[in-house]
């Protein structure tokens, strides 16, 4: 056995099913212990939210947490500032002000709560039918004004406008930069839409779990790697069958 890098998405991937995850936790902890192994969690979530789930779940301390769509990094329990070196490079080409008055012009986009709109992330709740048509013309009009952008669809609900440099795949490119990991030493885990950027930002071997979304199942089946591992049981029951599929448990 030898150390790896784990990252997983939080919500209906390592969450779900309270006692999958303990018993993903111990390997987890006890795999970090041993071998040094280091565990990252990459959510959609704002820092806000991620604390108001770790009261409600049992979550280990990641070694990094990638929060608000990749946006955001905090190591080591320092949750006071996210990651300098990070944002600097999010905010080339980013104006967030011609974002939010941009996407004000489109009545369908219903704007989400105040804590997760972010210095790097503006967020919306918009039905997949009306997204259909309003994306593609949203999508001209911020062009037109050459904010360097990427526009993420999750759920069939959530909207995310990040700076384009930003994704939960590259803030992982990120720390195995830091850390020194191989993509073929990581594995990214993850049930939606804006985790397609941890499995195809790379060959970072991928778990998605048997619950997965529709955008990221008919992903999946359009990319096949023999890296890739689609679990058949659910949350953290799934990663775990991973885990051991490609050898890193
Ligand atoms: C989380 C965030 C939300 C985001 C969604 C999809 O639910 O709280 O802001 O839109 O993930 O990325
Ligand atoms: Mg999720």
């Amino acid at each position: 056995m030898k150390p790896f890098l784990f990252v997983t998405d939080l919500d209906h991937t390592l969450v779900g099913d309270k006692k999958a995850l303990e018993q993903l936790n111990q390997e987890l902890e006890n795999h970090r212990k041993v071998y040094g192994s280091k565990i990252v969690y990459a959510t959609g979530r704002s820092l806000t939210l991620y604390q108001e789930l770790t009261t409600e779940q049992s979550l280990l301390n990641p070694d990094a947490l990638i929060t608000a769509v990749g946006t955001e990094i905090y190591f080591d329990s320092n949750y006071e500032t996210p990651d300098l070196e990070w944002s600097s490079k999010l905010s080339v080409g980013w104006n967030r002000d011609l974002v939010v008055e941009i996407a004000a012009k489109f009545e369908d986009l219903v704007p989400q709560q105040d804590s997760e709109q972010r210095p790097f992330k503006v967020s919306y709740l918009i039905p997949e039918e009306a997204a259909k048509q309003i994306l593609p013309q949203l999508n001209n009009l911020l062009e037109n004004e050459n904010i360097k952008f990427k526009l993420i669809y999750s759920g069939s609900e959530d909207l995310d406008i990040l700076p384009l440099d930003a994704d939960k795949g590259l803030a992982v490119k990120f720390l195995q930069n830091r850390w020194k990991y191989y993509s073929q030493e990581t594995v990214v885990c993850g049930d939606s839409g804006n985790d397609i950027a941890l499995f195809s930002v790379g060959e970072e071997r991928g778990i998605i779990v048997g619950n997965a979304r529709s955008e990221l199942r008919e992903w999946y089946e359009a990319n096949k790697t023999d890296y890739r591992y689609f679990a058949t049981s659910f949350y953290a029951d799934g990663i775990l069958e991973g885990l051991r599929f490609l050898n890193f448990l």
